[in-house]
């Protein structure tokens, strides 16, 4: 039923310097699968099949990616090598690709307006592709369509950081439902410790109601001087809109060269234990 997925790819990833000097962040790989491959498996494997990107400068290697490549598959046609396309294969007879720039980084809410040209009037996820989910058992986002055909608001992903790191993240704190599911009454963009509401933090998966385009046009810009995603959510907040979701999995943080090596580490051992 929600059939588009939005992936904000804009962003530099100064972090990952030089790595990302002349290549997007996105096309880093955990083995031999580049973070936004993931992401898009992760968005088809939850029905999701219109996949939109918000890109930049010096992103063209995304698009590149979800195309055939005639010289490379025309030489390892026949070879060992050619099974190991099919993931990708797969993906682009599957999926319908759009694309459209940013132009300035003006923060996660501006690129998610921008996104508006390719989704339309409809609920859509978003997956910010630096947070690797590994959802238990199905993937991240593909609980979180059960959590919207139940509530029919916009859901956000959410986990227990440690408090020393909600400085990192969207925070969210609200009414408890039961285990899985919070009402969320407040929403804070990357707050320091002592003003946090609480340490469950929001990772980069979302299903958002298109009422968030109106919202985002009338955002001020917030923290750090961007329009933030959070602060339009928090609008949607008061009216009982959005429900934070605790997902069952885990997740990377492949933003950081930390979680990197650790997402890099569990699917090598993963790969290990299935040969
Ligand atoms: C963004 C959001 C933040 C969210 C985080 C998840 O921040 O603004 O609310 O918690 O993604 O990864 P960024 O990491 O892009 O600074």
């Amino acid at each position: 039923m929600i059939k588009k997925c939005l992936f904000p790819v804009a962003g530099y990833g100064t972090r990952f310097l030089p790595a990302t000097k002349a290549q997007p962040k996105e096309m880093l790989p955990i083995l031999t699968k580049p973070l936004v491959q993931y992401g898009v498996e992760e968005a088809l494997a939850a029905g999701m099949d219109h996949i939109a990107f918000v890109t930049g400068r010096n992103k063209r290697a995304i698009e590149d990616h979800f195309d055939i490549t005639y010289e490379l598959e025309d030489m390892i046609s026949g070879t060992i090598r050619e099974s190991q396309l099919n993931c990708v294969r797969n993906l682009i007879e599957q999926c319908t690709f759009t694309y459209t720039r940013q132009n300035h980084m003006r923060g996660l809410g501006d690129a998610i307006l921008i996104g508006e040209a390719l989704i339309g009037e409809q609920p859509f996820g978003v997956i910010l592709a630096d947070d690797l989910g590994v959802g238990e058992p199905d993937g991240i986002m593909a609980q979180m369509v059960r959590v919207y055909e139940k509530y029919r608001c916009s859901i956000v992903a959410v986990e227990e950081v440690p408090v020393e790191e909600v400085d990192k993240y969207g925070i969210v704190s609200g009414q408890r439902l039961d285990d899985q599911h919070i009402r969320v009454e407040r929403m804070v963009e990357k707050p320091s410790p002592l003003d946090a509401p609480s340490n469950l933090a929001v990772i980069g998966r979302y299903i958002l109601t298109p009422d968030i385009f109106d919202i985002l046009r009338n955002t001020p810009p917030g923290k750090n001087g961007e329009v933030q995603l959070t602060d339009a959510l928090q609008a949607q907040a008061a009216n009982g809109k959005v429900i934070a979701y605790r997902f069952r999995g885990q997740r990377f943080d492949c933003g950081s060269i930390e979680g990197f090596v650790d997402a890099t580490n569990f699917f090598f051992n993963r790969m290990q234990e299935q040969q």
